[in-house]
């Protein structure tokens, strides 16, 4: 449990907060690179509790800008994005890319007033097919992390998005508590339901891994290990936290996949997650290894229509005022644990089943949340650490260490969990000897 001082110091992200200035330290990604078409409307983007828009100008720039005109406050949401610069319509005043104003047309001619007025926008770049910003307190951003297939020269990144209406860390937490899995999302499984030999066979017939947990240079890496069908060898499941709000989970097989799961607060209680792959490497099992893959899971995920709203984007059907569109018929019959159409839906319902944010100090953690309780003491550590002493957090200067990989394994029972694996958690390696149908959908 958490004390109700360290959960609301965890979960609040706000400016002047310490998880929200711990959070400004790093780059943001804040929208999918293929949200903004040039000249495209200004999207009303909330993150961190603090409310900005994007566009994209004529000659494809993404720009993160304040929301309010800095003549009289005019939303410029309500703004023309043209030509190279959004113009405000209520008097017209219009601001280049980098917020410079550019034509001042109530003034009188000749007036240097314009060079005076700017408005605010932020360090942006795109990467991984999202688009991320710096607004933090630094006059030069601190690099990008870089992730294996962000320099990917052709430029094929997968990124995808959805939303989760509750607090960051309870949708991030999810991704680094690795003992749900053989409950919420195979609870209903026998062990021969699986291929014989999969990473899904040995997770379905031992349900109570046992942990490693470590912590790195890039926040925490745990593995999670159960029998391997033998006394000789063990499945291991690694996964990773990164620093602030990143998770790379255990799922596929180690070495064969790369990716990552962005969990950015929008505000205290909505949360977007991002997710980038390389296109290429993107990991999918084959349809016939997946595990409850369904009509009705297609239907639950499938996106409402994004609206304008500061919270409207990427809502998937299934939520909380439909009960995530839960079949109890079909949770009694067995053919599901949970009734609902699907991991991600169960994942997104439990989470977001919590509240907005989850009070800790009501909780009962056991031994298979070790790895849940080592991130928080990081972050507090982190986040205390910066409001006290102003120490830089945790590889905000040292974009290399976010070169990690995760996923599944199986090791000799008498094997270094971290040693042997020192080849197959790093990136840019290839290992064409590696078969990701192995997980068989775990
Ligand atoms: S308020 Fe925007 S130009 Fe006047
Ligand atoms: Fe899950």
């Amino acid at each position: 449990m958490l004390s109700h001082a360290d959960n609301e110091t965890i979960c609040r992200v706000g400016r002047g907060t310490p998880m929200g200035d711990l959070m400004r330290e790093y780059w943001v990604p804040f929208a999918l690179a293929k949200e903004l078409e040039p000249d495209c409307d200004p999207v009303r983007i909330m993150l961190l509790g603090e409310r900005f828009l994007a566009i994209r100008t004529t000659s494809g720039t993404p720009v993160l800008m304040d929301e309010t005109c800095p003549h009289r406050g005019a939303s410029m949401w309500y703004a023309r994005n043209e030509n190279e610069g959004i113009r405000c319509v209520y008097h017209g005043w219009k601001f280049d890319g980098t917020g410079a104003c550019v034509d001042m047309p109530n003034e009188p001619v000749g007036s240097n007033f314009k060079d005076k007025v700017r408005l605010p926008t932020y360090p942006v770049t795109e990467a991984g097919g999202l688009v991320w910003a710096y607004i933090g307190s630094r006059h030069t951003p601190p690099p990008m992390p870089s992730f294996e297939w962000f320099d990917n020269p052709d430029g094929t990144s997968a990124s995808w998005a959805f939303q989760r209406e509750c607090n960051w860390l309870q949708a991030l937490e999810g991704d680094i508590d690795t003992s749900h899995f053989g409950f919420l999302h195979v609870g209903h499984a026998d062990p021969e339901d699986a291929p014989e030999g999969s990473f899904l066979r040995y997770t379905i017939e031992d349900r109570a891994p046992r942990y490693k947990v470590l912590d790195t240079e890039f926040g925490a890496t745990y593995g999670a290990y159960r029998p391997a069908g033998s006394e000789d060898s063990l499945y291991w499941r690694f996964a990773h936290f990164l620093f602030p709000f990143y998770t790379m989970v255990p799922t596929g097989v180690l070495g064969t996949k790369s990716q990552l799961r962005a969990w950015v607060p929008m505000d205290d209680t909505h949360t977007m997650a991002f997710h980038s792959a390389p296109a290429a490497r993107r990991y999918t099992a084959p349809a016939s290894q997946k595990v409850g893959i369904t009509e009705r899971e297609a239907t639950a995920t499938e996106f409402l229509p994004n609206t304008s709203d500061w919270f409207g984007r990427f809502r998937i059907t299934a939520r909380v005022e439909n009960d995530h569109l839960i079949d109890r018929a079909l949770q009694r019959s067995g053919e599901s644990y949970t009734g609902l159409a699907g991991v991600n839906v169960e994942d997104q319902a439990i989470t977001e089943s919590m509240g907005p944010i989850f009070d800790r100090t009501r909780e009962h953690l056991g031994s298979s949340d070790i790895m849940v309780i080592r991130v928080r003491r990081r972050l507090l550590a982190a986040a205390r650490a910066l409001a006290a002493e102003g120490t830089v957090p945790p590889a905000v200067d040292a974009p290399a260490v976010y070169q990690q990989r995760s996923g599944g394994i199986v090791l000799p029972a008498d094997a270094d969990w971290m040693e042997a694996t020192a080849e197959l958690r790093k990136a840019g390696v290839e290992h064409p000897e590696l078969d990701p149908a192995l997980a068989g959908g775990a």
